[in-house]
């Protein structure tokens, strides 16, 4: 684990976006790519690193976001504004600096023997994703997306994932929900990787034999952070082998090690 300041090379809004429901408007989607070679060659899918959101004390606590995507010196990061710490980081441009700890946690990993991955992305959960199957086609193994979002907003996937959209507004893709998807798709896999809300991962956990069937599942859990780093507890879960940190034991888990009934955040 490093603290890095790295160079923004750009950021970008993808696009605008609603909560749904009528809640509050929130600002968007941004891909922000920076110039982190301290990083890029350590970090694995999973991992996320913490970044200090705003100039001197004004937002002591540093945020966590996923490693996106590498690409030589270069990492990417896909964050929603969602509160201060994110609109800060959407405000910065071409040439700012970021501070960077990371990379972080544990990150997904994949069997030596696995050769056909179902990875299942929920909104931004494609932030992680993306990079595992970058890493996965690396190791030659098919990889198919199943990407659920609530309308037409999404990333562009690389060609040679198979991607199978869903989307709830039925505009792109499957209408409803994308672990209906699921049981067309599980057969073939040899594991699957999962990034998404907490309600998709009790329902997939609940309806396993159903959705899954026995295919080892691992999940990343996004639960609030202090300090990234297995000081303050506070992202204390429960699992059937006794409390763990996320920041530290996870992000990802065995979605059959959590304790889900006592999870709620
Ligand atoms: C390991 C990990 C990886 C993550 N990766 C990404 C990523 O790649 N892209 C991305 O957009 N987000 C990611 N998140 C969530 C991201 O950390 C939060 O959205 C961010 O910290 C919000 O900061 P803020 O100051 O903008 O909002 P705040 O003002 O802190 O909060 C605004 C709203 O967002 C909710 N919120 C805050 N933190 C979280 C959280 N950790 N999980 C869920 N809801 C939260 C709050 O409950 C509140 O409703 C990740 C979280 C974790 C733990
Ligand atoms: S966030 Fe502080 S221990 Fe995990």
């Amino acid at each position: 684990m490093k603290q890095v300041v790295a160079t923004v090379i750009s950021n970008e809004k993808l696009w605008e976006e609603f909560l749904s429901q009528g809640r509050q408007k929130y600002a968007g989607t941004w891909l922000m790519r920076l110039n982190c070679p301290e990083m890029t060659s350590e970090a694995k899918p999973g991992q996320f690193v913490m970044v200090r959101c705003g100039e001197d004390d004004e937002l002591p606590l540093r945020r966590p976001l996923s490693v996106h995507q590498t690409d030589g010196d270069k990492l990417a990061l896909l964050f929603n504004v969602v509160g201060n710490g994110t609109y800060w980081l959407s405000k910065r441009q071409k040439g700012n600096t970021i501070d960077l700890l990371g990379p972080l946690g544990n990150g997904f990993s994949i069997n030596p023997d696995s050769n056909n991955l179902l990875l299942v992305a929920g909104g931004n959960g494609i932030a992680p994703l993306y990079f595992l199957a970058q890493e996965a086609l690396k190791k030659r193994c098919s990889v198919t997306l199943l990407y659920g979002t609530a309308d037409r907003n999404r990333c562009s996937i690389p060609p040679q994932i198979k991607l199978v959209s869903a989307t709830e507004d039925g505009t792109v893709g499957y209408r409803g929900k994308v672990t209906d998807l699921l049981p067309q798709y599980t057969g073939r896999a040899d594991q699957v990787f999962v990034c998404g809300p907490l309600g998709m991962y009790k329902e997939m956990y609940s309806k396993r034999e159903e959705l899954l069937k026995d295919k080892p599942t691992q999940v990343s859990l996004e639960v609030r952070m202090g300090c990234g780093l297995g000081v303050c507890y506070g992202c204390t879960v429960k699992t059937k082998s006794g409390l763990k940190q996320v920041c530290k034991d996870g992000p990802v888990f065995n979605l059959d090690d959590i304790i889900w009934d006592e999870l709620d955040y």
